[in-house]
């Protein structure tokens, strides 16, 4: 055989092999969205017997639902549906996803916490982005102006918590701000975008760049809680809440500032934000101490390795954020990603059909410190989990 004939058969045995793959990879992806939407639409019966929300288990395994006068958790039920709504294009999910957000409707005048971008940008805003339903956009302005409500000038932040009751008040804080409250800011960037007023863009775009002066250290971990001075903005201290310690790093927290930073490039094509998701990223998939399965500690520093709980919720929410970096990023995220999607659609994390309460996915821990959801489902672990599955979906795999 001459040598450009050889060349040729090479050419196309790679070009079979390769279209082999990825039609492999397409049939595993969509069977494990089959099968998570099976599960999901267990825990949809149950919700709807009982009109309510579900967020985790108790201490007993009994389904735990999401307070009705107000839960930070209660958009990602709604949510999880509208991405099933897109994944599927099954119209009951949408029919379900409005059923359940408008149960909380009326929570978008609360000023009283920041986590009303959590709330309506995952229900809402979902619910827009894939219907252009008008009134969607309404209740998504209302809840924008609210969080607006928080944000103070002179700090460059919106206030995640009061002080004036609850377990914030032991704390001595005069106005803490959380990394969390990265996530918060889609839902302005979004609002700013569609009515053209750039007064929320604005205030996101100050608030990460607070948050990008002062909640990181130098090998781009951050810290839980900073407390500003409000009549100054001058930094009071550097705590956790959720985090095994002041100084560690707390695994929910990392993920959500990666996927934070990446939202606001997204947004404003900022190379700081860019630069700020890629070293975060950086931290988190090449921190030593993680397993193999890339399935993280609840607490990069937690103490007692390898016998502390892993914490799936962080896991997806990274997983999901590292699919859209990899759009924008010249570093491929391909094999982390491939790492952590598989892990968690392994029976190690992916509940058996019928068990886990109906829950999708096992594993994660809301707060140590709290006492509170140590090693549980999550309704928002299997909200960025379907998020990411649809996101896998469609990823250029072979882009890098
Ligand atoms: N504040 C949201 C969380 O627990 O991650």
């Amino acid at each position: 055989m001459k040598f450009n004939q050889t060349l040729i058969l090479l050419l196309c045995l790679t070009f079979f092999i390769n279209c082999k793959k990825s039609t492999e990879a397409e049939i595993k992806k969509e069977s494990t969205i089959s099968k998570a939407e099976k599960q999901f639409a267990l825990l949809t019966k149950d919700a709807e017997d009982q009109n309510r929300i579900p967020r985790t288990l108790d201490a007993q395994g009994q389904m735990h639902w999401a307070h009705k006068n107000f839960d930070w958790t209660e958009g990602f039920f709604p949510g999880s549906c509208w991405y099933l709504f897109e994944a599927t294009k099954d119209k009951k999910w949408q029919i379900a996803a409005e059923k359940f957000q408008a149960l909380f409707e009326d929570h978008k005048y609360l000023t009283t916490n920041h986590d009303l971008g959590f709330v309506f940008n995952c229900s809402y805003g979902n619910g827009y982005r894939l219907t252009k339903n008008e009134a969607f956009k309404k209740v998504m302005i209302t809840a924008a102006d609210s969080l607006l409500t928080r944000f103070n000038p002179t700090v460059g932040c919106i206030k995640s918590w009061d002080v004036t009751n609850g377990w914030q008040k032991e704390r001595g804080w005069e106005y803490p701000v959380i990394i969390d409250n990265m996530m918060n800011l889609e839902l302005l960037f979004e609002v700013s975008k569609l009515t053209g007023n750039t007064t929320y863009s604005d205030a996101a775009k100050m608030h990460a760049n607070t948050t990008l002066k002062n909640h990181f250290r130098e090998d781009y971990s951050s810290y839980h809680v900073i407390d500003y001075n409000p009549e100054n903005g001058a930094v009071r201290s550097k705590q956790t809440a959720q985090g095994f310690a002041h100084e560690s790093a707390w695994a929910r927290g990392q993920a959500w500032g990666l996927y934070g930073f990446t939202v606001c490039y997204r947004y404003t094509k900022d190379i700081a934000y860019l630069n700020q998701a890629e070293q975060i990223a950086n931290f988190i998939i090449n921190y030593k101490g993680t397993p193999k399965d890339g399935i993280p500690y609840w607490d990069y520093n937690a103490p007692n390795t390898p016998n502390e709980p892993r914490d799936v919720s962080a896991a997806t929410i990274t997983a999901s954020a590292l699919i859209e970096l990899n759009k924008y990023s010249k570093t491929s995220y391909n094999s982390a990603i491939d790492k952590i999607m598989n892990s968690l659609a392994s029976d190690v994390y992916t509940a058996k059909l019928g068990e886990n309460k109906h829950f999708i996915l096992k594993h994660s821990v809301g707060s140590i410190p709290h006492g509170n959801e140590i090693d549980v489902p999550l309704n928002y672990a299997d909200y960025y989990y379907l998020e990411a599955l649809t996101r896998y979906k469609s990823m250029e795999l072979n882009k890098k």
